[in-house]
């Protein structure tokens, strides 16, 4: 049977694109891969269907049995949180806070975040800046929240902890919402909540990047710190399919949620990646402490390996990190090889994914977004690939190649493909024979 020609090319990229991952180092920390289990739900009929409405309400026909899938997946989602509530309708993170934020807010309350230059992320962020500048955040430019900032040790990469008790007394925020997008170390919600409650807000923790550690018990507890709801990506620590999670740490706000997520901010939940997710958490259950252990074991042995050849890994006396993240200040490359755009393209030509990215006194320092001083490097994708200790010393090792000793980004690429050769499989999941970047063919 003759393929038609488009179907052919776009096929042909697909395959590309798989082969690409298949000879890479993922290094992006806000990415994983999921298991063929769950691609095998996530490319299934449900990717067809809407079920709006909860479960057993349906305001949609057709889903005696996708009730039953969502019904598991929230089972074993509270069971892996040891949380009373989740809704796993938002389809992102960004959905997820958005959900959190039509819940317990309304426009015009004042916010409190940390801010996207130390490590915020934009679902946070104010629509414009104290100067004026369009900034666009989702908590400003949508929900019209007024976003004031947590105050932050730029060099201690964490929250201030005097300075922002006294900032939530003075500035008496509905909602406090810990988080990060470069979150190296688990944030003062234990000393912060009572204040921010006392004060009369919402407490909100985005796990995004760290919710398969905090699930396996590895970060910090969020919910037995205090906070009131947890949002979350189920896609980066916690190797799931694309989509968002709100949890509630109390049944009584359960009715709240659901409203803000239909009909407020959903419409079609993405039933396909609810039935990965389902996989996803049973995988959890069974594999997700070994996992989320080896995620932060790998992440300090690159930071140790990165450093002992010549990389300016941040936090080198706090043991570098407590997540899966790395920051590493590349300005030191910045004559040879230039900043956090190009030390990203250099990586990437040999096949090294890790993203550019601003460091907290970037801004001091008159560097912005496009060319940051920063590097961000994650361990988890490499952990679900098989890779430990020995593994990071060889990544460190093409690391210097490409940067430190300048060779040839093409000529390392191929060394890089061979090394990816013994590490094609999905570890921490179900069995299969099916290869991690396989591309499936079913037409
Ligand atoms: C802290 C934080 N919150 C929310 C998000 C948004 O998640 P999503 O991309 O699933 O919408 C991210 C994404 O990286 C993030 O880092």
């Amino acid at each position: 049977m003759a393929l038609d020609p488009d179907f052919m090319k776009i096929r042909s990229i697909l395959e590309k694109h798989h082969d690409y991952w298949s000879k890479s180092i993922p290094l992006i920390a806000s990415e994983n891969v999921t298991s063929p289990a769950v691609r095998e739900a996530a490319i299934s009929d449900l990717v067809h269907r809407y079920a709006e409405g909860w479960i057993g309400e349906r305001v949609y026909p057709g889903n005696q049995y996708f009730d039953e899938i969502e019904e598991l997946c929230l089972k074993l989602l509270k069971e892996i949180f040891d949380a009373p509530f989740i809704d796993a309708r938002p389809i992102s993170g960004v959905v997820a806070n958005l959900t959190v934020y039509t819940a317990f807010t309304q426009a015009n309350d004042k916010m409190m975040a940390i801010s996207i230059p130390v490590g915020g992320h934009i679902s946070s962020g104010p629509l414009k800046a104290k100067t004026g500048a369009f900034i666009g955040g989702t908590a400003g430019a949508v929900a019209r929240l007024d976003v004031d900032y947590i105050p932050f040790d730029r060099y201690g990469l964490n929250i201030d902890v005097d300075a922002a008790i006294k900032a939530i007394k003075e500035k008496k925020p509905k909602l406090v919402q810990f988080g990060a997008s470069v979150f190296l170390f688990p944030h003062p919600v234990k000393e912060l909540t009572p204040i921010a409650h006392e004060a009369g807000a919402h407490v909100n923790y985005d796990a995004a990047h760290v919710a398969g550690l905090i699930a396996a018990k590895q970060f910090q507890d969020p919910i037995r710190e205090g906070t009131d709801t947890m949002t979350t990506s189920t896609h980066k620590t916690f190797p799931g399919p694309q989509k968002g999670i709100v949890i509630a740490a109390r049944e009584e706000l359960a009715e709240k949620i659901k409203a803000a997520a239909f009909p407020s901010t959903t419409s079609n939940h993405h039933l396909m990646h609810v039935a990965g997710l389902a996989v996803a958490a049973a995988e959890f259950k069974k594999y997700g402490v070994p996992y989320s252990k080896q995620v932060i074991i790998n992440a300090k042995a690159l930071g140790q390996a990165l450093y002992e050849r010549g990389f300016q890994v941040v936090c080198p006396e706090k043991d570098f990190t407590e997540s899966h993240t790395l920051l590493v200040d590349i300005s030191n490359f910045k004559d040879a090889i230039g900043l956090g755009k190009d030390v990203e393209e250099r990586l990437e030509k040999a096949n090294i994914v890790a993203n550019r990215n601003l460091l907290p006194w970037d801004i001091i320092e008159k560097r912005n977004y496009k060319n940051p001083g920063g590097i961000r490097i994650g361990s988890q994708e490499i952990t679900r690939l098989g890779m430990k200790e020995k593994e990071m010393e060889r990544i460190a090792e093409f690391f210097k190649s490409v940067i430190v000793d300048q060779k040839d980004p093409t000529k390392v690429a191929t060394e890089v493909a061979e090394f990816r050769a013994d590490y094609q499989t999905i570890h921490y999941g179900f069995e299969t024979t099916r290869k991690a970047y396989e591309y499936i063919k079913i037409a």
